[in-house]
Formats: structure tokens, C-alpha cells, sequence
């Protein structure tokens, strides 16, 4: 059974599991490219169309793997009322062509931000130096 068939079965009891199938798949594999979706519209007894509506909607997916290490720095109210859109410049600076950092809305640590996630480790309370210290550690 190959990777693709692997997760579609996994989720095979849930209803509506398309969106869970391309998070993993995006999660192992890395994207989810044409031939993916056009997989996983067979397996699901869906056309290509309605798999590439859901993957194309979400930025969560993209159709090439990108291998570099990922900061998701969160740019939602909190995190801006907190000084992080002044932080910005910094890390894109430190991440330069290596490192991939990703804008998200909402880490749910609020209270504590501002915030970063890498993998499944959140980091708070971040300040200018922190932040760029994280990424080049990324
Ligand atoms: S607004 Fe940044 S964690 Fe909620």
C-alpha cells in the first residue's frame, strides 16, 4: 500500500475526512502536488475539481515540498498589539533564503505574545532579539 492510500484508509471511519487526509498528507509527504489530489479524489469517490477547491482555498498547502525549516510567527490583533509586526524585519532578515517564515492568525496564547511556533513547539512572549535568535536556530 503506498503513502497516500495509507492515510486516505486512516481516516476512512471519519465523515468529511478530506481535510484531515491533505493535513497529513502535507504533514508527511510534504505537498500535495496534481498527481496527490488526483489520488485522493479516487480513493474518496470525488472529482479532481472539488480535492483541488479545498487544497487550493487553504494556505496551509502547497503543491511542492519545500525542505527548509519553518517559523510560524503569529500576526493576528494580539500579537500586532503587542509590537510583533515591528519584529518582522528582523526575522526575515535572520531567515533570509534558509529559513521559511510563515504568517499565521492566532497561536492561542494570546496573553503571552507575542508568539512563534516551530514543529510543534510554541514559543511566547517573544521580543525582537528573541524572535530573530529563534529563527537562526530554526
Ligand atoms: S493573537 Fe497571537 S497567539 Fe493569539
Amino acid at each position: 500500500m503506498n503513502r497516500i492510500e495509507d492515510i486516505v484508509l486512516r481516516h476512512a471511519d471519519r465523515e468529511g475526512p478530506l481535510l484531515p487526509i491533505l493535513h497529513d498528507v502535507q504533514a508527511e509527504i510534504g505537498a500535495v502536488d496534481a498527481a496527490t489530489e488526483t489520488r485522493i479524489a479516487e480513493l474518496l469517490n470525488l472529482t479532481r475539481a472539488e480535492v483541488h477547491g479545498v487544497v487550493s482555498f487553504y494556505h496551509d498547502f502547497t503543491a511542492k515540498a519545500d525542505p527548509r525549516p519553518v517559523v510560524q510567527v503569529c500576526r493576528a490583533e494580539a500579537c500586532q498589539a503587542r509590537g510583533i509586526e515591528a519584529m518582522m524585519r528582523g526575522a526575515e532578515n535572520a531567515a533570509g533564503d534558509r529559513v521559511r517564515i510563515e504568517t499565521v492568525y492566532c497561536l492561542g496564547l494570546c496573553s503571552v505574545g507575542p508568539n512563534a511556533r516551530i514543529g510543534d513547539d510554541l514559543h511566547a512572549r517573544l521580543d525582537s532579539d528573541a524572535l530573530a535568535k529563534l529563527v537562526e536556530e530554526a
